[in-house]
């Protein structure tokens, strides 16, 4: 017996994805990946004669879906009035492998890429945390400040642009959306060194912070550069600071942040720690002291898009009953 294909739009999804909701399944599905209950499989990202990317990001959940997001990556967009990322999560029952929705990816991804860091800064930052440094005020500027405010007592925000008269704007706009004091700082240099926690949110191919500017203590997101030549850390954070990602098998193909000092020799294998999952079930020690620099190293998952495609469409059919 087939069943009714449900087709969710971006509209759907800002609508009904509450972004306390999204941290709470984000820190289930990074455990998840852990136990075993999520499959997370290699994507795939190729690159087309256009030099943009199309990428396919599968997954497998004992919950009872699979599925894959496929996306269009225009980093150029941005100036054009486009978002860089754009495509749909299929999403599949399990137990006959029928469709049985398709969702909008777009917001999921700007929604959920915030979330994850907010779930990793919960577990890796310091918990009196308050100042926050976004580099990059794009799409995931903002959904890393709605996502952090809701895990720390934030009080001050500053953020950081290649395009400054961006930042600006971003200020400007997110300061009376969200409530709180943000600072547009002309380097990124100004904007990272009181903060408590950074967010490295930029398709920079090349260092964008390094760690004489940071505090120590500081905990870094880093979640712009998602390929082996590309990278948003300088060598030196990497080798002084307690690393973690999302996936090992992603960190060990994909990261730059990671992969760039290590070809170079500037740190071994062993400065990978491990994954946010393993520090969330406790069986890798985070942070150790105050003054530790931690880094999580964000590539992405297709369980985490799943778990909220599954999550929205279970939503809609409970709202069509
Ligand atoms: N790890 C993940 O799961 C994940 C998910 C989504 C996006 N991303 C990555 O995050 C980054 C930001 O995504 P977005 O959707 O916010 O993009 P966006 O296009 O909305 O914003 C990017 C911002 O970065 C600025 N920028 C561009 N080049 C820069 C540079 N060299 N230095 C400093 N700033 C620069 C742009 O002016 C823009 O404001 C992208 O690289 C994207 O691939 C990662």
């Amino acid at each position: 017996m087939s069943q009714e294909l449900l087709v969710l739009d971006a509209a759907f999804v800002e609508k009904h994805l509450d972004m306390k909701a999204c941290v709470d399944l984000m820190t289930e599905t990074l455990i998840n990946v852990e136990t075993g209950e999520d499959v997370q499989y290699l994507r795939k990202a190729i690159k087309m004669p256009n030099d943009n990317i199309l990428g396919l990001m599968p997954g497998y959940s004992n919950a009872g879906y699979f599925g894959t997001k496929i996306l269009s990556v225009y980093l150029q967009n941005s100036q054009e009035g486009y978002p860089s990322h754009q495509g749909q999560i299929l999403i599949f029952e399990k137990e006959h492998g029928q469709l049985k929705g398709i969702v909008d990816a777009t917001s999921v991804t700007k929604l959920r890429t915030g979330a994850v860091s907010a779930a990793a800064s919960k577990v890796l930052a310091n918990p009196d945390s308050s100042k926050l440094a976004l580099l990059g005020a794009g799409e995931q500027g903002e959904s890393h400040l709605q996502a952090l405010l809701i895990q720390f007592a934030l009080t001050e925000v500053t953020v950081w642009d290649r395009d400054f008269e961006r930042a600006q704007r971003f200020a400007e706009r997110e300061s009376t959306k969200q409530q709180i004091a943000i600072t547009a700082c002309p380097t990124s240099q100004e904007a990272v060194q009181d903060a408590d926690i950074v967010c490295t949110i930029t398709p920079a191919k090349t260092p964008i912070i390094e760690a004489a500017w940071l505090k120590p203590g500081v905990h870094i997101n880093a979640v712009g550069a998602c390929t082996a030549d590309t990278r948003e850390l300088a060598t030196d954070i990497v080798q002084q600071a307690r690393f973690f990602g999302d996936n090992e098998e992603s960190v060990l193909h994909e990261a730059g942040d990671f992969l760039i000092p290590l070809n170079d020799g500037a740190i071994t294998n062993e400065h990978y720690l491990g994954t946010i999952g393993q520090v969330m079930q406790g069986t890798v020690p985070g942070r150790l002291t105050k003054e530790d620099i931690t880094v999580f190293e964000a590539l992405g998952m297709a369980v985490e898009d799943l778990a909220v495609a599954n999550y929205l469409c279970q939503l809609a059919k409970n709202q069509q009953e």
